[in-house]
C-alpha cells in the first residue's frame, strides 16, 4: 500500500513537471522571458535556444590580481612554462596541454580545433599532425595560426598567434616512434578530414595495417608530421571577480625595430609589453 502511494506520487510529480515544460514552451517568447531558468531549453520560432545569460562564475579576488610585478619573468616564454607548470600540477586539469589552434583559408575563413602542445622553448611552440588535414591545408596556404590555453579552475587564459612551420621530418619521425604502436598505426590509418563510408570502414583499414607490420616498425607517412608556431604575440590573461580582468599582452620587437610604444615597456629576448582594458 505505501509503496504504491509512493508510486503514485512520483507519477502525479513526473506529470505535473512535464506539464509545466510544455507550458513554458508554449507560451508566447514575451511570456516566456519571465522563466529564466538555468539551462532551460526555450522553443523561439520553433527552433531550440538555450538561456545561459545567468551562467557566470567567480574569478578571483582583487588581492589576487595580476599585476606586472607579478610576473614570473619578463621573458614570455619563460612566463608560459610558469603558469603551463602552474596548471599541470593542478589536479583540477586534466590535459594542461590541450590548446585550440585556429587557423584560416587563404581567403580569410577561419576554422578552430584543439590539438595537444608537444613541447615549447625560445623557438616555439610544437603539436603534431596530418599535414594533408584541413589545417594543414590551411596552413599551406596561410602559414599564420592562433593558439588558446584555458585552463578554467586557474582563471587564466594564454593567447599566441605566430607563423607556423613544418618541423625538419628527421624530428618528426623520431616523435613518431616514440608514440605507442597504435598510435603510429591510427595516424598511418587516418587520411585526416577526409570523408569515409563508416566506421567499420576504418577499423578494416587498421587490422590490414595491425597485419601488414606485425613483424616491423611503422613507418612515418609523409602526410604526418610536426609544425612549430613561431610566436610574435603572448597575452596572459587572468579573470578577476569585479571583471576588471588582466590582460598583459608581449609582443615581439620586429628586426631593427626599437622604439617602444605608447605605454610600452621593454622586457626580454627582444619583447616589449603592455596592458590592454579587459
Ligand atoms: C583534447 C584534444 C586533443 C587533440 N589533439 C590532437 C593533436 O594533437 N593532433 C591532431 O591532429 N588532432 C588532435 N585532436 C583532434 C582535432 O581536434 C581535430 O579533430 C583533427 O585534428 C582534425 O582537424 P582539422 O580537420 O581541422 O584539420 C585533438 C582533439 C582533442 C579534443
Amino acid at each position: 500500500m505505501k509503496r504504491l502511494l509512493i508510486f503514485k506520487t512520483l507519477r502525479y510529480i513526473h506529470r505535473t513537471a512535464e506539464y509545466v515544460s510544455s507550458r513554458i514552451i508554449s507560451l508566447p517568447v514575451h511570456h516566456r522571458t519571465i522563466f529564466v531558468f538555468p539551462f532551460c531549453t526555450k522553443s523561439l520560432n520553433g527552433h531550440t535556444a538555450m538561456d545561459l545569460s545567468s551562467m557566470r562564475k567567480q574569478y578571483n579576488s582583487e588581492s589576487e590580481s595580476f599585476v606586472e610585478d607579478r610576473l614570473a619573468s619578463l621573458d614570455p616564454i619563460k612566463q608560459f612554462g610558469e603558469w603551463f607548470d602552474q596548471a599541470s600540477a593542478c589536479p583540477k586539469i586534466g590535459e594542461a596541454n590541450a590548446m585550440c589552434i585556429a587557423t584560416a583559408s587563404k581567403d580569410g575563413k577561419p576554422s578552430a580545433r584543439m590539438v595537444l602542445l608537444k613541447g615549447y622553448s625560445n623557438e616555439g611552440f610544437l603539436f603534431f599532425t596530418n599535414y594533408e588535414s584541413r589545417k594543414g591545408k590551411e596552413l599551406e596556404s596561410n602559414p599564420h595560426a592562433s593558439l588558446i590555453f584555458y585552463w578554467e579552475p586557474l582563471n587564466r587564459q594564454i593567447r599566441i598567434e605566430g607563423i607556423v612551420e613544418k618541423i625538419p621530418p628527421q624530428v618528426s619521425c623520431e616523435y613518431f616512434h616514440s608514440r605507442p604502436r597504435d598510435s603510429q598505426i591510427g595516424a598511418v590509418v587516418s587520411r585526416q578530414s577526409t570523408v569515409i563510408p563508416d566506421r567499420e570502414y576504418i577499423r578494416q583499414q587498421y587490422a590490414d595495417m595491425e597485419e601488414k607490420y606485425k613483424d616491423s616498425e611503422v613507418p612515418k607517412p609523409d602526410y604526418w608530421g610536426g609544425y612549430i608556431v613561431k610566436p610574435f604575440v603572448i597575452e596572459f590573461w587572468q579573470g578577476q571577480t569585479n571583471r576588471l580582468h588582466d590582460r598583459i599582452v608581449f609582443t615581439k620587437l620586429k628586426e631593427g625595430e626599437a622604439e617602444l610604444g605608447d605605454m610600452q615597456h621593454r622586457a626580454e629576448g627582444g619583447w616589449v609589453y603592455h596592458r590592454l582594458a579587459p
